[in-house]
């Protein structure tokens, strides 16, 4: 459900952005070198054992379509800046397992030192999750193509959401994986392969019935930790973390990884990667922002996880944006100029709103169309691309009435993911960029980002209104501007 508009407005930033990008921006839209929107939903990141390069897979989704959209690839050398590799698991018409009506979902990689190639698993399905199945392929090369091989039931039982995690200690790998939505499953699996990783071996263990999805494993010296999130469907919830000191446990109970109602900064847990810098062990969370009203738009939130030993703790950590430096492992946070709602000027029915929640008391409401507005004056910009980022707050609760069972938040409410902002930056409406604000809870404010084009020095003008997002016209409470500097 994508409109003209926002359609639009996709292609013109593809071509400001198509330039690298070194920079990680959580939820913002990223490109590939020629352009593209990376398109590797809930998939992984593995290291090519010879040149030390990152390779992306994951779902590929397209405009209109739902499932089987296949494998795709991407390589990197330091997580930001992506060059598409196609395919790497193309769905064939007609094929039992891997025909485009069929789920393709969740795809790891490994490198097997058995078999000397490389080993793709996932979540194979038929449309209607009846299989519960997990694929495998397999490729001399990392890019692929990759050959199916097999569709199996794990240890004869059932397999959903599926992990994968290689322990650095003893270069084991291990499945990871939901069993789906019955009653005598909803339990997460440890499962224990053969050495050359190319069947399951032992159940080393399992998540009795706290019916989590999602799974991922991060390895420190002392410690293991499972992430997982609940099972709300494509809409995020409170991911939460096991820890052990031992693969086969004892777990600990699980806790919260991010700050209460957030949704995990709206996203979900898939994956997670361990950078052994030279001056830092830095632990990543590669999180999805699903976006169900057009999956193919769907966002990657990754951010970097803290992590307290002694505490046995963990944290993701959100930053708009920050420079992750491969070789040290070090984070460095990117810094803006922030500028307050509180002197930015109203149109139409805007109005500053009494806020205790907001460090000015206030936020900016009723921002809708181009004819009710929110406009920051006098924003220093440095004459070529940079991001802006819009703290907001979205309170429609994402009540949904399209599904039965009700929902956490509201029960008969209007399904609606997110609202639409659109900025305009010095009065060109023509080149209005749109903001995806994605629903918050009512008193949080989360922030998007986007990039933008501001003339040099003082001056700038940047509108806030809103884009018609398929139910309303209405954009998120604005709490503030945040204005980066331009990439060097
Ligand atoms: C999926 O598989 C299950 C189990 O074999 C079957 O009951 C169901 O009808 C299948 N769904 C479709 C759409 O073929
Ligand atoms: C595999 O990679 C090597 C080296 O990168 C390349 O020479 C070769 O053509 C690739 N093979 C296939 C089948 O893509
Ligand atoms: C299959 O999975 C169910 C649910 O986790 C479990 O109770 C059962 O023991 C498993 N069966 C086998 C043979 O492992
Ligand atoms: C981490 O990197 C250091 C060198 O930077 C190396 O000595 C060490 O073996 C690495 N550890 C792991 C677990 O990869
Ligand atoms: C405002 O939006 C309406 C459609 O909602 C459009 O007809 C009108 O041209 C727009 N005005 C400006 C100044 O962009
Ligand atoms: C505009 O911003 C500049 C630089 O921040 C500042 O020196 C100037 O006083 C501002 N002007 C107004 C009218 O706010």
């Amino acid at each position: 459900m994508s409109l003209r508009t926002t359609k639009w407005c996709t292609l013109l930033l593809a071509a400001a952005t198509a330039a690298t990008a070194k920079w990680i921006v959580p939820g913002a839209r990223w490109y590939d070198t020629e352009g593209g929107l990376v398109n590797a939903h809930a998939g992984c990141v593995t290291v090519d054992r010879e040149s030390g390069k990152f390779f992306l897979f994951g779902e590929y989704k397209v405009e209109g379509q739902v499932e089987g959209g296949g494998i795709s690839v991407y390589s990197s050398e330091d997580l930001a800046t992506w060059e598409h590799h196609g395919m790497a698991l193309e769905p064939i018409k007609g094929h039992q397992y891997i025909s485009p009506e069929h789920i393709i979902q969740r795809p790891k990689v490994v490198y097997s030192e058995g078999t000397g190639k490389y080993h793709m698993w996932w979540h194979a399905d038929n449309s209607t999750y009846g299989w519960l199945l997990q694929g495998f392929a397999q490729a001399d090369n990392i890019t692929g193509p990759y050959s199916f091989v097999d569709a199996t039931r794990p240890l004869g039982n059932w397999s959903q959401d599926f992990g994968l995690f290689t322990d650095y200690k003893d270069g084991k790998s291990y499945a990871l994986y939901s069993n789906g939505d019955r009653k005598e499953a909803r339990d997460v699996y440890i499962t224990s392969y053969n050495d050359d990783i190319t069947a399951l071996d032992k159940v080393v263990h399992r998540f009795d019935k706290y019916d989590l999805e999602a799974p991922t494993i991060l390895q420190t010296d002392k410690s293991y930790f499972a992430l997982m999130s609940h099972k709300t469907g494509y809409r995020p919830n409170n991911v939460v973390a096991f820890r052990a000191d031992s693969l086969s446990g004892p777990w600990s109970q699980p806790f919260i990884v991010a700050p209460l109602n957030t949704r995990t900064y709206n996203s979900q847990s898939g994956y997670s990667l361990r950078i052994n810098g030279t001056k830092k062990t830095t632990y990543l969370y590669l999180g999805d922002q699903w976006d169900s009203n057009s999956l193919w738009e769907s966002r990657y939130i990754w951010l970097p996880i803290s992590i307290d030993e002694e505490k046995k703790s963990l944290k993701v950590e959100w930053h708009d944006i920050y420079d992750l430096d491969i070789k040290t492992g070090e984070v460095t946070p990117i810094t803006g100029t922030s500028y307050s709602s509180t002197l930015a000027r109203t149109s139409g029915t805007t109005y500053h709103q009494e806020a205790s929640f907001t460090s000015s008391g206030t936020i900016a409401t009723s921002i809708a169309g181009n004819h009710s507005t929110l406009t920051f004056h006098n924003i220093t910009g440095a004459g070529k691309p940079q991001y802006i980022t819009l703290y907001y707050q979205n309170t429609d609760d994402m009540g949904f009435g399209d599904q039965p069972g009700g929902t956490p938040d509201r029960i008969g409410g209007t399904w609606q993911l997110r609202r639409i902002a659109s900025v305009v930056v010095n009065g060109e409406r023509g080149k209005a960029v749109s903001v995806y604000q994605r629903d918050t809870h009512k008193g949080i404010v989360l922030s998007a980002t986007v990039k933008v084009e501001l003339r040099e020095g003082a001056g700038n003008t940047v509108e806030v209104g809103g884009l018609w997002n398929g139910f309303d016209v209405k954009a998120a409470d604005v709490e503030r501007l945040v204005v980066y500097p331009p990439q060097e």
